[in-house]
């Protein structure tokens, strides 16, 4: 058994639904530890970034539109998950990428819908589907200093840039 992180997004579909409660109880299942939280506005670059697998698909100005939070709201909650098979633990309860494939006691089956406009699958959720996504999905969402615990090399740099305090 492997030690694994895997990065969950609940879906600007997801929070306008209020499914969060219902989504993290679901996942609560598989014993796995949160070892990091936020919520934040995707900007373009994070979005395309996260999503450039699919940059040549007919779908993918919408899809980048849905996980901005045209559609819905412009938030999403960023989680990472942490314990022995974490990947494949959390993409099992999250279901088929088709909400309408899903199994219909998964958490996209339950909730996702396919959009009759964009055609976009509206799934409520996104988990990471490899070691090797799980590793760049991670380290595009989140800094070393956000998570409680890490599992890739890290490194100290000393930075001047600026940045927000409070007044
Ligand atoms: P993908 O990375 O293939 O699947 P998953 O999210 O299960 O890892 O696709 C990313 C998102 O793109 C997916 O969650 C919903 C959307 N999508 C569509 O809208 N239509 C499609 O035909 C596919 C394959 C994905």
């Amino acid at each position: 058994m492997v030690v694994q992180q895997s990065l969950v997004i609940i879906k600007p579909d997801g929070l306008v639904k209020s499914l969060t409660g219902n989504i993290i109880t679901a996942l609560s299942e598989t014993k796995l530890k949160i070892v990091g939280a936020k919520i934040l506005k995707v900007s373009r670059e994070l979005a395309e970034k996260h999503y450039e697998h699919l940059k040549s698909k007919p779908f993918f100005n919408e899809l980048i539109d849905y996980i901005m939070g045209k559609y819905h709201t412009d938030r999403v909650l960023a989680l990472v998950y942490h314990g022995e098979e974490a990947i494949n633990k959390i993409r099992e309860i999250c279901g088929a990428t088709n909400p309408e494939e899903a199994s219909p006691i998964s958490i996209r089956g339950k909730y996702g819908r396919i959009n009759s406009k964009t055609k976009v699958f509206e799934n409520v959720i996104h988990a990471s589907d490899t070691e090797e996504n799980a590793k760049r999905e991670i380290q595009l969402w989140f800094s070393p200093s956000e998570l409680t615990e890490i599992i890739y090399p890290i490194k100290t740099e000393f930075l001047t840039s600026p940045k927000l305090v409070w007044a």
